[in-house]
């Protein structure tokens, strides 16, 4: 087992910071979030989101975050700490996590294909491969395998080379060309003909849409969104130094993620009426929004196009940066198995990402050549209820089962007057008795 002093650590507040943000913010915010959105009808469902978020995703965050930096470790490991009394439930719990963890990254390197094949969209009609380009927008079994395989093996490469190295420099050079390049889309878009009206859809709430199925749709967004359940957030807090505020952090990210999905459903939805306005169909026979998971790839390509020359270079930024915000996120989840082989089997990191990354990469394969009945089942398996389970599982831990001065110990070394303050108030009683609840509570609404 590694020991703290030979675990890599994040070298600067900042870099974590940008590290962590790097995970929550991808592809869950800028095609989960303005999916989500389309599908439930707009603005109630960021009321409800903007609910869930700062109601429960941040506590367990802050749950998350601490466990991790406390256990020093990944899942197993950090729960072995925590729970010293039970010798089973590390490994069943943390296994589940890593599972999880498995089966997360192994769609989210298909969707992350997608953007690797529309970055190189645009190069490939500047040089006159008229064919190539076709094939990279069009939705076929060959393209969706290479392109993930692609993705995947940059995944594996950049955690092949280490945390301060590989993640922390990656993500604090990069995330902010991204909001930047966000905020000129936004103006641009919103100048466009029929803008307006997206933005109404997008600004104000029709209660009507207001559902089960909403509620918990708007819970696992938050919590895939802020990553949650699997122990990436545990696995990067184990990087973290002891020195450092964690609840103070954990408000800073979740506050990034946020503002990114909503800046990215504030770029998508009106594209979309602005793509309606140009003659492309977005709503359905039924009326509703068209809402499929390559809504984003329609609808943002089209929006390029009416920007005349600069169109194809916009889309090749805008489409790399995408994939850059994807692979901060992708590495962040390749992390935790990854760490845990290095922990518990005492591998070395080259040869477990290799190892780990490509049996994922299999998994992504699978999915590519049954799509039709595994990306939405193991989508659904994965977010939808395996971590909110998970959530539970962790808030159980540290509600329950942390003993409460050990946690105020681990929360004081960056934050000594924490015991003094609100947080300390309601936070610990918060995440023993509401988070646990408010999820079954949840997930029994949707099931009902
Ligand atoms: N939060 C990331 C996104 O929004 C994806 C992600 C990274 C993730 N690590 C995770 C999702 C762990 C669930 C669990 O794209």
């Amino acid at each position: 087992m590694t020991t703290e002093a030979s675990r890599g650590h994040f070298s600067s507040r900042i870099g974590f910071i940008m590290a962590a943000a790097g995970s929550a913010v991808g592809l869950g915010n800028v095609w989960g979030f303005p999916t989500k959105v389309a599908e439930n009808g707009g603005a109630a469902f960021i009321l409800m989101y903007l609910a869930m978020v700062f109601v429960l995703a941040f506590p367990m965050l802050v749950a998350e975050l601490t466990i991790g930096r406390y256990g020093q470790g990944n899942p197993v490991t950090s729960l072995r700490r925590v729970w010293r009394n039970n010798r089973f439930a590390p490994i069943v719990f943390g296994a589940l996590a890593l599972l999880a963890a498995s089966l997360i990254l192994s769609f989210y390197s298909i969707v992350a294909g997608w953007l690797v094949a529309f970055a190189a969209e645009p190069l490939a009609t500047a040089v006159g491969a008229d064919g190539l380009a076709a094939w990279l927008t069009e939705f076929s079994q060959p393209r969706n395998v290479i392109m993930t395989l692609l993705f995947s093996l940059m995944t594996i490469w950049v955690v092949s080379k280490g945390v301060a190295d590989g993640i922390e420099k990656w993500s604090t050079r990069l995330m902010p060309i991204l909001f930047v390049l966000f905020a000129g889309m936004i103006i641009y878009i919103l100048m466009q003909e029929g803008a307006m009206d997206g933005l109404r859809v997008y600004l104000v709430p029709d209660f009507s849409h207001l559902n089960g199925r909403l509620i918990v749709d708007a819970m696992g967004q938050a919590f895939f969104s802020l990553s949650l359940g699997v122990g990436s957030m545990m696995v990067y807090g184990s990087y973290l130094k002891k020195d450092i505020n964690l609840p103070k952090v954990a408000t800073q990210v979740a506050i990034i993620d946020t503002s990114v999905a909503f800046a990215a459903g504030l770029l998508i939805i009106p594209a979309m009426f602005v793509a309606k306005h140009n003659g492309v169909e977005i709503f359905n026979a039924a009326g509703e929004l068209i809402s499929s998971g390559d809504l984003v790839f329609q609808v943002l390509p089209s929006m390029f196009h009416t920007m005349g020359s600069s169109g194809p270079v916009i889309a090749v930024v805008f489409f790399v940066l995408m994939v850059i915000a994807a692979l901060t996120s992708s590495i962040s989840i390749l992390e935790v198995p990854v760490a845990c082989a290095q922990d518990e089997l005492g591998m070395s990191r080259q040869a477990s990402s290799w190892l780990i990354g490509l049996l994922i990469a299999v998994a992504s394969v699978v999915i590519c050549l049954n799509f039709g009945a595994l990306f939405g089942l193991v989508i659904d398996i994965s977010t939808v209820y395996m971590q909110p389970l998970l959530g539970i599982i962790w808030a159980v831990v540290v509600g329950w089962v942390w003993h409460r001065n050990e946690l105020l110990k681990e929360l004081q070394q960056g934050n000594p007057e924490i015991a003094d303050g609100w947080f300390w108030k309601i936070w610990p009683w918060y995440v023993r008795f509401i988070c646990p609840v408010a999820i079954v509570a949840v997930m029994f609404v949707s099931i009902s």
